[in-house]
């Protein structure tokens, strides 16, 4: 697919369409089925869970003693929900945390383990209950990929290699024989691999310059499979480069030009924030937000998409074969936390406007499905843009973890790319699309297309050409409420859940669809 074609395509049509609002109450959607197009990696459905606030004490963690149905010390109804969405990979155990983060805290005898304090997230004890061992428990029960993030700002590459050889070493040697005298015989899987987080800010305040050379030096003790000399080593891991924040091209342009041939990703971490202004975040709430803060922050959203672009534009130069993937490995919601908690511990709540960011989100990775390989919302419970979050034992499912349900035929679809002309909103910031999109063909057949309408009363009727995909049914489900900040609270009956959609109709190959404002619909067709 030639996404710059396409970008050049859709943002002609958005200005026309900007003139013409008013008459812009019927889209038509072209599906170009003879373009080729990307598979969409499920690890785009990726999760981040970051010893912060509550996230794993709490949220994942309660011990073996707690009166919290659980696993092993990990509660059951989070590894039943996160089960339910068939989350692909999860990233640990930071974040900021992760560049102050000994591996040796945690492992061996719980009882043993050290109390620090965790300095960037409200000072709060870390008892290292939850380490290298439970994290691997916790992934294996629900299926999930891990991706580990290691120490580079206050460590060094051997403190790197010692851990993963701990964790994927086959042989008879010392560490591979401390992991399984700590109960485990065979190697845990680790997949992927981060060398640093946010190098550039909370994890050592580098430069580009200054963070390749240490790449370059943490890669060359890295030892992957299938590197220079290391044609059988146990680690198979690939290796993800710390990357940009926001539309800091020149960070992505320096690592990728002096270190980029010791890597096979580099990340990028975007926050939909209010005014998109860093300092600005906490000057807006979860709930109870006026409609211009309904608008900003779906707008702030959508500038994933211009961000996404600018870093492929630089990457494109500098590795146009795509050998490279870009992890959106942090991205969601920021705002204020909730009143009368620790602000250090990043409690939100979780509304339908953040179906929304979630589901614009996830149909803008389906474009990019050719570059961004994952993305690691943050964080799965009880931080920031959260799945789930927990009260003692009672549970919420969030609107967002809904948005994710939906989505489950999206999981390694191949992409089908749409042409469409959108109606534009306008944010205090700037202008969007009113309607998101994304379609997919899923292995098991038919389409999957998802959609989502920022308007606050407007329905819009689109028009679908499906006629040379021999499909005869349509069905799907709608997340919609009254309010905007309509969402769900642990113990208390779900005020946003999906709901069958009755609003598409199928003849002839032709799928009409009157979509709500306000609302997040995917249909599969057959
Ligand atoms: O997700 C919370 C924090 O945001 C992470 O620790 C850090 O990487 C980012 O700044």
């Amino acid at each position: 697919m030639n996404r710059q074609r396409f970008a050049n395509w859709t943002l002609g049509y958005l200005m026309l369409a900007a003139s013409h609002t008013a008459l812009a109450d019927k889209i038509t959607v072209t599906p170009m089925t003879d373009e080729q197009a990307p598979v969409i990696a499920r690890h785009i459905y990726g999760q981040f869970s970051e010893h912060l606030g509550r996230g794993i004490y709490d949220g994942v963690w309660v011990g073996e003693d707690s009166n919290i149905a659980n696993t092993r010390g990990i509660r059951n109804d989070v590894v039943a929900a996160l089960k339910a969405i068939q989350v692909p990979v999860i990233r640990w155990p930071g974040g900021c945390f992760a560049d102050e983060y000994h591996w040796r805290d945690g492992i061996g005898p719980r009882q043993q383990r050290p109390v620090r304090k965790n300095n960037w997230w409200g000072g709060t004890p870390e008892d290292n209950a939850f380490g290298t061992h439970e994290f691997f428990d916790f992934v294996e029960q629900i299926g999930a990929d891990a991706y580990i993030s290691v120490n580079v700002a206050s460590s060094t590459p051997t403190q790197m290699r010692e851990w993963i050889e701990y964790m994927t070493s086959t042989g008879q040697d010392t560490l591979a024989n401390e992991r399984r005298s700590n109960g485990r015989e065979q190697p845990f899987g680790v997949p992927f691999i981060g060398i640093g987080n946010e190098s550039w800010g909370c994890g050592g305040n580098m430069t580009p310059e200054y963070y390749s050379n240490l790449y370059r030096r943490w890669a060359a003790f890295f030892h992957k499979n299938g590197s220079n000399f290391h044609q059988q080593n146990d680690n198979k891991a690939l290796r993800v480069a710390s990357g940009a924040n926001n539309l800091d091209t020149n960070w992505t342009k320096v690592v990728m030009e002096q270190a980029g041939h010791g890597m096979d990703a580099i990340s990028l971490h975007f926050y939909t924030l209010w005014t998109g202004d860093w300092p600005k975040r906490n000057e807006a709430a979860a709930t109870e937000f006026n409609q211009d803060h309904w608008f900003e922050i779906l707008y702030q959203a959508s500038r994933m998409e211009e961000v996404l672009q600018a870093h492929e534009k630089v990457m494109d130069k500098i590795d146009p074969d795509k050998r490279i993937g870009l992890y959106v490995d942090e991205w969601g919601t920021w705002y204020n936390t909730e009143p009368g908690t620790n602000p250090g511990h990043l409690y939100q709540q979780n509304t339908l406007r953040d179906a929304l960011v979630a589901a614009i989100s996830l149909n803008i990775f389906h474009q990019h499905a050719d570059r961004v390989r994952m993305a690691n919302i943050a964080q799965t419970v009880n931080v920031l843009q959260a799945m789930l979050l927990t009260e003692g034992a009672a549970m919420a499912k969030t609107p967002s973890y809904y948005v994710f349900k939906m989505h489950l035929p999206f999981h390694d679809a191949k992409l089908l790319p749409l042409r469409y002309t959108s109606p534009q909103l306008t944010a205090p910031s700037g202008k969007f699309a009113a309607i998101s999109l994304s379609a997919a063909l899923p292995k098991e057949g038919g389409v999957v297309i998802s959609l989502a309408n920022s308007e606050l009363t407007q329905q819009h009727e689109l028009s679908v050409n499906l006629g040379d995909l021999q499909l005869t049914n349509v069905s799907g489900e709608i997340l919609t409420a009254d309010s905007l900040d309509a969402h769900n609270l642990p113990g208390k009956p779900e005020t946003v859940s999906p709901s069958h959609f009755t609003g598409a109709t199928l003849d002839n190959g032709n799928l009409t669809v009157n979509l709500p404002a306000k609302s997040v619909v995917v249909l599969r067709v057959r």
